[in-house]
């Protein structure tokens, strides 16, 4: 296994970030190809690409292109626009950041290639407020573009304007779910809508609107340049392209490493040294703490959205976080449910109550005053929040305890009086 740097490519050489050398290395010349084709043709080649978002979801990025209602005759338009999720918020979530650290012409030419393609004049793009570096260095790429004549008026003689906003965002997890991000962007606190609507027809300034992940517009000039055929050829049928995968915890290596998708937690094991500590792996994320935990038995589960989900899990953002046997499982859970309930918004009964009862039960279980019947009550909130809250974040809450109970149980029960099969040191033991 080797990596395969197409996102990456540019990273580690001289000042990736600036226009000078993005534009040597084929920068800006998907966006000269795209503009000499017809918007419907752009969007062709995106959807057969069968490129899908990599916010987590995975929705197939053409087809939410094609989404966008285009204006009968006679009526009168509404702006399209298009918005990018530069939230990133997830726990164990690394991959935009570095993406616009290092090449934000990517993302930049990838935003007016699907402005231009959905017939968008103004993009936004939300980042994270705690992410000033990526800030200010979008914003600087920004402005070398609008210099260069990428964006602005009649760009590159197209006859077509295009401009950009960076826009901070205040720094809460659940502006990264697309409508909340909406709302925050209209200034508005940021909290998920009521879907339908969806943003393609009622989306910014309740007009049509694309949102779309960091790296999934940085894919698209790489796609227009080599090619939908060449793009499927990548990864496995569903799930084409490469993902960078974000390797954290116990790793010898721990970073991005872009590689086809598909590639297993083994494969990604040896690219990274190894385990760090020399204990075997004990439990792992392989989306992202809203995924539900992998174990040993799943080092050889291709990576990919299909194989992920028929693993019983999700690929979500390709967060993958590893802890060893020296870990408590326990431990990691009631941190990543603190998270969640601290980061809920605060709409809906089921995520606001849920997570605050959970994180308790959680806290009661790891301090020694938990009961069996504890571990009944935290499976019965958890189906209570699942499918029963407005937005993905409660069911992503769930996931890490859900799954740690179907494959730890023991571990909870050590830790519990009168239930120990385990030593509870080890149950208990640090994160
Ligand atoms: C709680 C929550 C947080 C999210 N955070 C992000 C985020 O930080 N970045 C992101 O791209 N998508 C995030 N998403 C997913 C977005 O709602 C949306 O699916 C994505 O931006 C669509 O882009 P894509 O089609 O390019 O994947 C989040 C979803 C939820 C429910
Ligand atoms: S599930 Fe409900 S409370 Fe939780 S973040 Fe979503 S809307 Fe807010």
């Amino acid at each position: 296994m080797t990596l395969t740097p197409v996102l990456t490519k540019r990273f580690g050489t001289d000042q990736p970030w600036k226009i000078d050398n993005y534009e040597r290395l084929d920068g800006y010349t998907g966006l000269r190809r795209a503009l000499a084709m017809a918007p419907d043709e752009v969007i062709s080649i995106v959807k057969d690409s069968s490129l899908r978002g990599r916010g987590g979801a995975g929705f197939p990025t053409g087809m939410k292109w094609q989404f966008i209602p285009q204006s009968k005759p006679g009526e009168t338009p509404k702006p399209h626009y298009v918005v990018v999720n530069a939230d990133e918020g997830e726990p164990g979530t690394c991959r935009d950041l570095p993406l616009m650290m290092n090449d934000p012409h990517s993302m930049i030419e990838g935003i007016i290639i699907a402005c231009f393609a959905v017939r968008a004049q103004h993009a936004f793009v939300y980042i994270r407020g705690e992410a000033i570096h990526a800030i200010r260095r979008v914003t600087g790429a920004v402005r070398e573009a609008y210099a260069k004549g990428y964006l602005g008026k009649d760009v590159l003689g197209s006859g077509l304007d295009f401009d950009i906003t960076v826009h901070g965002g205040a720094g809460a997890y659940i502006c990264g779910e697309e409508t909340a991000l909406l709302d925050s962007l209209e200034g508005k606190r940021g909290q998920p809508r009521l879907k339908p609507p969806f943003p393609a027809t009622n989306g910014l300034y309740d007009a049509p609107t694309v949102v779309n992940n960091v790296g999934t517009l940085a894919s698209v000039p790489y796609i227009i340049l080599g090619g939908a055929a060449w793009y499927k050829e990548l990864g496995p049928e569903g799930s084409p392209g490469t993902s960078i995968y974000s390797l954290s915890g116990r790793v010898k290596n721990p970073g991005q490493y872009e590689a086809p998708m598909g590639t297993t937690l083994r494969e990604l094991l040896e690219l990274a040294g190894g385990m760090s500590r020399g204990k075997p792996l004990k439990f792992w994320t392989p989306g992202g703490s809203s995924t539900p935990l992998f174990t040993q038995d799943h080092l050889d589960v291709p990576l990919d959205f299909d194989a992920v989900a028929k693993a019983g899990s999700m690929n979500g953002t390709s967060a993958v976080m590893i802890f060893d046997e020296g870990d408590s499982v326990v431990r990691a859970v009631l941190k990543w449910t603190q998270f969640y309930e601290h980061e809920s918004c605060g709409k809906c009964t089921p995520c606001r109550e849920g997570n605050y009862w959970t994180a308790q039960i959680l806290e009661r279980i790891l301090h020694g005053h938990g009961t069996e019947a504890d571990l009944d009550t935290l499976l019965d909130t958890c189906d209570n929040i699942l499918g029963r809250s407005f937005c993905a974040l409660g069911d992503g809450a769930v996931s890490p305890i859900a799954s740690s109970i179907k494959y730890f149980r023991d571990d909870y029960l050590a830790l519990i009086p009168g239930g120990a099969s385990v030593p509870p040191a080890l149950a208990g033991a640090t994160v």
